[in-house]
């Protein structure tokens, strides 16, 4: 008999990618194996976000897809978690009558006790509790991803901020934070069998690990960390500006495999506006927060999301928002302009922005942006960087004839993107694989990415000698 296939559909942040290797995991013991085809598939599970309206309604219209393949294939199993679920519960179920299990963002360990349900009795689960303990996860074998050189390492969930216009503290519960114990382990399992050299530590506000659960600081955890065989880079995802401390900006100067890079949400540049997001800290305080990383670590790339159009921005309060982007320089940034959301506070809140003001405002603050981040790349042409090898570039992925002129891509530990090719012939030099550090020197720079070639033929191996088995 032949295994029965299980197609998942991601949407969201990166929680939801890790919630969904943990799904594939828990499908395993019911004999589903991966399938990227979803006509092919005997389950479809889709992992939703609710974030914003938007991604809301990509979910739905992925789902509603849904009811002509089950029209086909009668005994297809649809199922939907994620934020969506988690938000929506029954009511999901009662505006599409084809969906067969519902399970919320807590849910996902019990997933293959429903599913196993759903095939023996064909009936139909809805599974919203909420969660007050994680659950440990992470350290069963279906995390180790086959030939990936960085991976992403759940270290919090939930969320305790409730920022007005977000929707997360409802739909991902209250926060909890892992066993440093249990994290060090799952990093030091995936270093030593899956080869991975770079890890990306992901809460909603790491800052404030551990601080409610008494576990240790996040600034200890990350020097535990730090001290792990094997490990080359550590980044983290996302810190809210009031609880970045004097001890973590320290902590860039004192790791030294700790990445350049912070990504630090502002949100608005106005104080009237922040302090109705709830954000708990000022424009000075952020501007100055900012000053302290770079005296503490000159080349630190710092990025960070906005929101345009919140309830009540006035021009005035936008104009401050661009001076703030000015004044910092972000390497990067993500715009959203306002949504509502059902629980989240500003949903009540009056005056309300026009749409296409909304719009004129993320279009201005986006080129804005644009010509910020062009300037900082071009500022490293002729400069020599350090890239973490990840594989082909998107380019050779696509045209690649499989031998002459090979293109890789890496990125710094400022998290950008570098393209390049061996300056000398791969016969000459020794073969470059997945994993190993390089030094390229910068020719070009666009806006998103750079591009560049090896200086020598010397790179720093993270291989045995004579061992190519991470060869991409
Ligand atoms: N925990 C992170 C953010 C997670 S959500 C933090 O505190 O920074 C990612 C981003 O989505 C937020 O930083 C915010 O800029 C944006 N966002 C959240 N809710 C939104 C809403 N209702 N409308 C528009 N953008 C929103
Ligand atoms: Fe949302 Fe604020 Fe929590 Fe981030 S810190 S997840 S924006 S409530
Ligand atoms: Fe979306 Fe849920 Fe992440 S709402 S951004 S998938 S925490």
């Amino acid at each position: 008999m032949s295994a029965k296939k299980v197609y998942v559909q991601t949407i969201g942040c990166q929680m939801n990618v890790v919630d969904s290797e943990l799904i594939l995991g828990r499908l395993r013991p019911l004999g589903y194996m991966p399938t990227d085809s979803v006509e092919a598939a005997d389950l479809v599970i889709v992992n939703t976000c609710a974030i914003r309206k938007k991604a809301e309604q990509k979910a739905f219209s992925f789902i509603g897809r849904l009811f002509r393949l089950k029209q086909k294939k009668q005994n297809m199993i649809i199922g939907v978690g994620g934020c969506v679920a988690q938000q929506e519960g029954r009511k999901i179920m009662q505006r599409m009558p084809y969906v067969d299990l519902v399970f919320g963002t807590s849910a996902v360990d019990r997933l293959t006790a429903a599913v196993a349900r759903i095939e023996a009795d064909h009936c139909r689960i809805v599974d919203v509790a909420m969660a007050d303990a994680i659950d440990e996860i992470g350290t069963a074998p279906e995390k180790m991803p086959s030939s990936s050189v960085s991976k992403f390492v759940t270290i919090m969930r939930g969320c305790d901020n409730y920022c007005t216009y977000c929707v997360v503290p409802f739909v991902r519960g209250r926060e909890i934070s892992r066993n440093p114990r249990h994290i060090i382990q799952e990093i030091e399992m995936l270093v030593q069998k899956a080869g991975i050299r770079e890890v990306t530590l992901l809460g909603q506000n790491v800052n404030s690990y551990g601080t409610k659960d008494g576990h240790c600081a996040f600034p200890n955890l990350l020097e535990r960390i730090n001290d792990i065989e094997g490990l080359k880079r550590i980044r983290f995802t996302t810190s809210h500006p009031k609880d970045l401390s004097n001890r973590l900006m320290e902590a860039y100067g004192r790791l030294e495999k700790l990445c350049h890079h912070i990504h630090l949400p502002v949100q608005s540049g106005s104080n009237t506006v922040l302090k109705r997001m709830n954000r708990k800290y000022t424009r000075e305080i952020y501007l100055d927060k900012v000053n302290r990383l770079r005296e503490m670590c000159p080349d630190i790339a710092i990025t960070s999301d906005i929101i345009v159009g919140f309830p009540g921005e006035t021009p005035r309060d936008y104009e401050e928002t661009l001076s703030l982007v000015r004044t910092v320089a972000f390497d990067s940034l993500f715009a959203f302009k306002y949504s509502d959301r059902p629980n989240a506070a500003a949903g009540r809140f009056p005056n309300k922005v026009a749409k296409a003001e909304k719009n004129r405002r993320l279009q201005e603050l986006l080129d804005i942006q644009s010509a910020i981040t062009l300037r900082i790349h071009q500022r490293l042409q002729n400069k020599t960087v350090t890239v973490l090898v990840e594989g082909f570039s998107k380019k050779q992925a696509e045209e690649s004839d499989g031998c002459s002129g090979v293109e890789w891509s890496g990125r710094t530990s400022a998290n950008k993107i570098v393209n390049f090719v061996q300056n000398e012939s791969p016969m000459q030099s020794l073969p470059l694989s997945v994993g190993d550090m390089v030094q390229v020197r910068i020719e070009k720079a666009g806006p998103h990415s750079l591009w560049g070639r090896t200086v020598g033929s010397c790179f720093e191996c993270s291989r045995p000698k004579g061992d190519n088995s991470y060869a991409a």
